[in-house]
């Protein structure tokens, strides 16, 4: 029996990553997937991403050696074409009847005997435009099935409909599309890349009620998490009690201070198997040995200590550092490992000294730094840096969503010869 064949076509929108999780997801249920990307889309989602996920090469240079006709290959080896996300740029082409790069030239071969499902997303008002409006009754009219938007908050920040419609909705419109006897097994026995996060900042008690903490949010780890699991990767989330949570689905563990943090990360790289560990985590450099408060010396944690003294000792003990020990205790030795530094105001030397301190001392494979002063409030917007094992740097990255899809290809990259599939 011949699996079904799904052919993929990613253009440039912001949430390009969203069809990660769709390739992945349609592999996983026994279809065969090829991808063609413009070269937008390759702006949000790397080659190696996509051929990791889609276990073959990707397409997305019309004129290039060798795959010169791809663009009637593809679309007749196809038994179905879904195009997610659809921009106004591409939808308005080919509405036109433009074929100017490999995406529109292989929608404008297509010949109808099949089914082509489009799935737009984009700003709610570049949705309603009278210009996307015409073209997307022109492409049904053509026979094109264009599926709905979603309405929420886009990634802009405005509220309204355009937002692309729930991957596993567009894989539910695709399997019913396609007979499921034409499918094979579903890969479930090969296994999924694993990833272990920590993320959120740690509470040292000081009494019963009070703390000492810092400003963590637990956000970046929580966005990093999110995009992990819509990739299809296997998540598990050790997170700060208070802080932010993936939405997505990951495994969740919490901890609360040093000694919780310590306890839970120890005994899950000790148990599973994981191919990568990023700790951002903000862990306390010092926890509370001992409060001395009237005149009495006293145990952290013990009962809500009285507020009408007028002085409070409060001794603090370094604690080791966490991610040196990561590597050691890790269960799967060859596990990459993801720190991250930030750094105020380095540069130049300085700022090489400081990355290969952290590879050096720590063990990282990769060091993810950011400088608060590169922080704007705009938290979309922070600048992450990646530096690998040499502390060359590999790139700039923006948002937690630019870095976090920067650490999936680097993981993939070094998974891709491995027993892998998505
Ligand atoms: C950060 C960013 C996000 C974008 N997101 C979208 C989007 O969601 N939808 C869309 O139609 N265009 C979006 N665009 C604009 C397209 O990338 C642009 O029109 C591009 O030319 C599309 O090329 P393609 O259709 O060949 O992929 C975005 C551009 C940027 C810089």
């Amino acid at each position: 029996m011949s699996k079904s064949k799904v052919l993929v076509l990613i253009t440039g929108s912001i949430a390009a990553y969203k069809a990660c999780y769709l390739v992945s997801k349609l592999v996983q249920s026994g279809f065969l997937v090829k991808i063609a990307a413009s070269t937008s889309a390759l702006k949000f989602v790397g080659v190696a991403a996509l051929e990791g996920l889609s276990q073959n090469g990707v397409a997305y240079d019309s004129f290039e050696e060798g795959r010169a006709m791809d663009h009637i290959h593809l679309i007749r080896w196809a038994d179905i074409v879904i195009c997610i996300p659809a921009t106004a740029n591409f939808i308005n082409k080919l509405a036109a009847g433009i074929g100017d790069d490999l995406l529109t030239t292989i929608a404008l071969a297509h010949d109808f005997t099949k089914p082509f499902l489009i799935a737009p997303a984009m700003n709610t008002q570049m949705y309603l435009h009278p210009a996307t409006q015409k073209s997307l009754s022109q492409l049904r009219e053509y026979g094109f099935e264009i599926l709905e938007t979603a309405s929420g908050v886009l990634a802009c920040g405005e509220e309204g409909v355009g937002k692309l419609l729930d991957p596993d909705l567009i894989f539910d419109e695709i399997a019913k599309a396609v007979p499921s006897s034409d499918r094979l097994t579903p890969i479930s026995k090969q296994k999924r890349l694993r990833v272990l996060l920590t993320s959120g900042g740690t509470s040292e008690p000081i009494d019963s009620v009070r703390s000492i903490t810092n400003t963590s949010s637990g956000k970046t780890g929580a966005a990093i998490a999110d995009v992990f699991a819509e990739m299809g990767f296997e998540v598990d989330f050790i997170g700060a009690k208070n802080g932010a949570l993936p939405v997505a689905d990951c495994k969740i563990i919490h901890f609360s201070d040093f000694n919780s943090l310590r306890h839970e990360l120890f005994s899950a790289l000790d148990t599973n198997d994981y191919n990568a560990i990023i700790h951002c985590a903000a862990v306390a450099d010092f926890s509370v040995t001992n409060v001395t408060i009237g005149g009495k010396s006293l145990e952290p944690k013990s009962a809500k200590l009285p507020s009408d003294s007028d002085e409070m000792i409060i001794t603090l003990k370094k604690n080791p550092k966490l991610i040196s020990q990561i590597k050691a205790k890790s269960k799967n030795k060859s596990a990459l490992l993801f720190g991250f530094k930030l750094s105020d105001g380095l540069n130049g030397d300085e700022l090489t000294l400081e990355i290969e301190k952290q590879i050096k001392t720590n063990h990282c494979d990769f060091v993810i730094q950011n400088d608060i002063q590169e922080i704007s409030g705009d938290k979309t917007m922070h600048k992450y840096h990646i530096f690998d094992e040499n502390a060359k740097e590999q790139g700039e990255y923006i948002g937690a969503q630019g870095v976090s899809l920067a650490i999936t290809q680097i993981i993939l990259s070094r998974n891709m010869q491995n027993d892998f599939s998505a």
